[in-house]
């Protein structure tokens, strides 16, 4: 297994290009299974999870081909089964369903596992389907969902932490292909269910109030194929932001759009991190010393639960107390062990975490645990003196593209060793 060595305590400074969006790539690539047409969908990530999700169209039937960065997907004919072992292995594949019920009136997915983050149900995603006239079975580890017809319909598909993102996705997936109106209420408001709209729509999909809570799909007979470039990765971007202001440095990220970022730009203020825009690209610098800040992760526009493991990892460093309240998942606090390793002072009390911040941190070896923590990982091995080994690096190949190279590119002292 791979890891990183960081030699920290050096200020990141210069320019990156951000990647575009895991989490829009990966819904936006099982639409395509809604055409027979070909499709080509341009600045894919290249990821462990975005090449995951090629093996996955493959296995079902398509043509697929992935280079520098754009995807051709042609899904003449496909099946309605997908690879028990591959779609097991990636959470985010739960989002293959609702296309193949669109187009085929079935779909047949392993139950998607739970992760570390949390227990990641799918009930909502079946709530749904149902909703829409599918007949939900689980037997033998898989999840099938039938119908002789789907019709439109109007469903609530809010639940206990609020929308649900990739449950969104599902729905308005199949509802493309539905007889009739479908009303989403409680619909996830993220940019990513934005650009899969946009994308939909390009394929003659009837999709409006996307990036509101209400999303409203009339159903048509067929989608052809289209073009799409995904947005940029708003979650990398805050991540080289916060790195920026850990190191007390002054990086340039070309295409991170700042509409994308508005809670995240303002908490880092708060924390002593000054991001602007300039043109078509975001600047964070230190604005001297940090400052403590409270943090409560919540659905989009509030801060994303994606970024609070790499805000712990800044406001470890900054004098005071932050509190950090996780609200979306119920257990995505596996950094703070290993922050504490680098000599942070973090206390759970339930959903929170009390940062006792301003203690300069000191490199040590320290295990990844899943995508975000290993970036929060990263940053405090930037921010730490001496050398931080950071282990199973392959939880965070999953999510950035090329993180070793970029950050060496901002003058880093960091390679990738086999462990
Ligand atoms: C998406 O996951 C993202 N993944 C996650 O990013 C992100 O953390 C999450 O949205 C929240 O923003 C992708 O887009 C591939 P949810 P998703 O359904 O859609 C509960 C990363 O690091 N819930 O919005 O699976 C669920 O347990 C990853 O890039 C139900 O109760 O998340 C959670 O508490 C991690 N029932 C909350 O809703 C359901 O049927 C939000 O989950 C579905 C979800």
């Amino acid at each position: 297994m791979e890891s990183f060595l960081i030699k920290g305590g050096v200020p990141l400074h210069g320019e990156v290009t951000i990647s575009g969006s895991k989490n829009a790539a990966l819904p936006i690539m099982a639409a395509t299974l809604l055409t027979e047409e070909p499709c080509v969908i341009r600045h894919v990530p290249d990821l462990s999870d975005t090449r995951f999700m090629v093996q996955i169209l493959a296995s079902l039937g398509a043509t697929v081909s992935f280079e520098d960065g754009t995807l051709r997907v042609e899904a003449r004919k496909i099946s309605d089964y997908a690879d028990y072992d591959l779609v097991r292995k990636m959470r985010g594949s739960v989002c293959i369903m609702g296309p193949l019920l669109g187009r085929l009136k079935k779909a047949r997915v392993s139950l998607p596992g739970g992760c570390i983050i949390g227990a990641r149900p799918i009930n909502l995603h079946l709530k749904g389907f149902a909703a829409l006239g599918a007949k939900i079975e689980i037997t033998g580890g898989y999840i099938s969902a039938t119908a002789d017809v789907l019709t439109g319909n109007s469903l609530f598909l809010g639940g206990r932490a609020g929308p649900t993102v990739l449950g969104t996705a599902n729905i308005m997936m199949a509802a493309t292909l539905a007889r009739g109106v479908t009303v989403i209420e409680s619909a996830a408001c993220e940019p990513e269910v934005v650009d899969l709209a946009t994308f939909l729509n390009a394929m003659g999909a009837k999709i409006t109030g996307a990036g509101s809570p209400t999303i409203t799909i009339t159903g048509v007979e067929k989608l052809h194929g289209a073009e799409h470039e995904v947005i940029p990765d708003r979650i990398e971007a805050a991540t080289f932001l916060i790195a920026a202001g850990a190191t007390q440095g002054e990086v340039t990220l070309r295409g991170a759009r700042a509409e994308h970022l508005r809670a995240v730009i303002d908490k880092l203020g708060e924390a002593g991190v000054g991001v602007e825009r300039q043109g078509a690209n975001l600047v964070a610098r230190g604005l001297g010393a940090l400052k403590p800040a409270d943090i409560t992760t919540l659905p989009y526009s509030g801060f994303p639960t994606d970024v609070q493991a790499q805000m712990m990892s800044l406001l470890a460093l900054a004098p005071g107390t932050s509190i950090i309240t996780e609200r979306i998942f119920e257990s995505r606090f596996m950094h703070v062990s290993e922050l504490a390793r680098l000599g942070a002072e973090i206390e759970i009390e339930g959903p929170s975490a009390i940062v006792k911040g301003g203690k300069p941190l000191s490199g040590a070896p320290v295990m990844a645990s899943d995508l975000r923590a290993s970036a929060a990982l990263v940053i405090a091995g930037l921010a730490a003196t001496g050398e931080t080994q950071v282990n199973r690096i392959y939880h965070l190949d999953r999510g950035y593209e090329k993180m070793d190279a970029k950050l060496r590119q901002l003058g880093a002292r960091i390679c990738r060793v086999e462990e």
